[in-house]
């Protein structure tokens, strides 16, 4: 099977499979049924792992060294918005450079799989994968960060992203669904967000981009914030305090 005739017939086996469990599940007591994974909240040690990969075998801990990394899983190779996704993160991965942060994608095909896939990427996407992509077929991965959701595919991944600092906590989650494409430069903005207010005792407000006011921590007094914050700081209410983001 040439590799375009393998990702359309992965991507309508998807689609039939999905109505037929959406169709399926509407009944009560109907759930697919498989081993419960325990799910991995913010503050928790990410899992250590040893995996093949587009660039040899990773892993995790000492890839990352000193780093941050951003994980992320997609649903299967030769699919449209895992294309395009991965040659997003491509693009960005000098934005991600400049923040001390490495990227590494993961879907639950074979290592000659992505290989095949990454000559697609670069011819549609104008751009090399220059990125990891962990080849996952035994799901060891998957099933440690627990990106396989049953009830919405039995095999494939979902779109999951984790942040992982670099003392190896977990820093953020979050998960789409198959056809929507995430959108990279919100996790570049948390991570903005994130490295501030490890440093700062502030946090940034709705909508915050580089640059903005935020908001002076409740737990900060009026008279340290004064020292904390010498370009002042309007208070509009005592814990909402806005200041200028600090540069120092
Ligand atoms: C995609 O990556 O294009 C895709 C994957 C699974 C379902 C729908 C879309």
């Amino acid at each position: 099977m040439l590799p375009h005739e393998y990702g359309i017939e992965k991507s309508r086996r998807y689609e039939v499979e999905s109505l037929a469990r959406a169709t399926r599940d509407e009944r009560p007591g109907r759930q697919v049924n498989l081993p419960q994974t325990a799910s991995l909240r913010l503050g928790d040690k990410a899992p250590d792992f040893t995996q093949d990969s587009t660039q040899g075998p990773i892993h995790l801990y000492e890839w990352m060294g000193e780093s941050w990394a951003v994980l992320f899983s997609h649903p299967a190779d030769f699919t449209p918005v895992c294309t395009t996704e991965l040659g997003m993160v491509a693009r960005l991965k000098p934005e991600f450079d400049k923040r001390n942060v490495k990227v590494i994608g993961l879907s639950v095909d074979p290592l000659f799989r992505h290989d095949e896939w990454a000559g697609d990427i670069a011819e549609t996407q104008g751009v090399e994968l220059n990125f990891p992509l962990l080849a996952d077929a035994d799901r060891r991965v998957a099933q440690l960060y627990d990106m396989i959701h049953p009830n919405a595919h039995p095999t494939e991944t979902v779109r999951s992203v984790f942040i992982i600092d670099p003392k190896k906590t977990v820093r953020l989650t979050h998960t789409y669904p198959a056809a929507t494409g995430r959108n990279f430069d919100e996790l570049l903005r948390v991570i903005d967000s994130m490295q501030l207010t490890d440093e700062k005792k502030i946090a940034t407000p709705a909508n915050w981009k580089p640059g903005e006011d935020v908001v002076i921590l409740p737990s900060v007094r009026n008279s340290e914030a004064e020292k904390l914050f010498p370009k002042g700081y309007t208070e509009l209410k005592p814990y909402l305090r806005i200041t200028p983001q600090p540069t120092d």
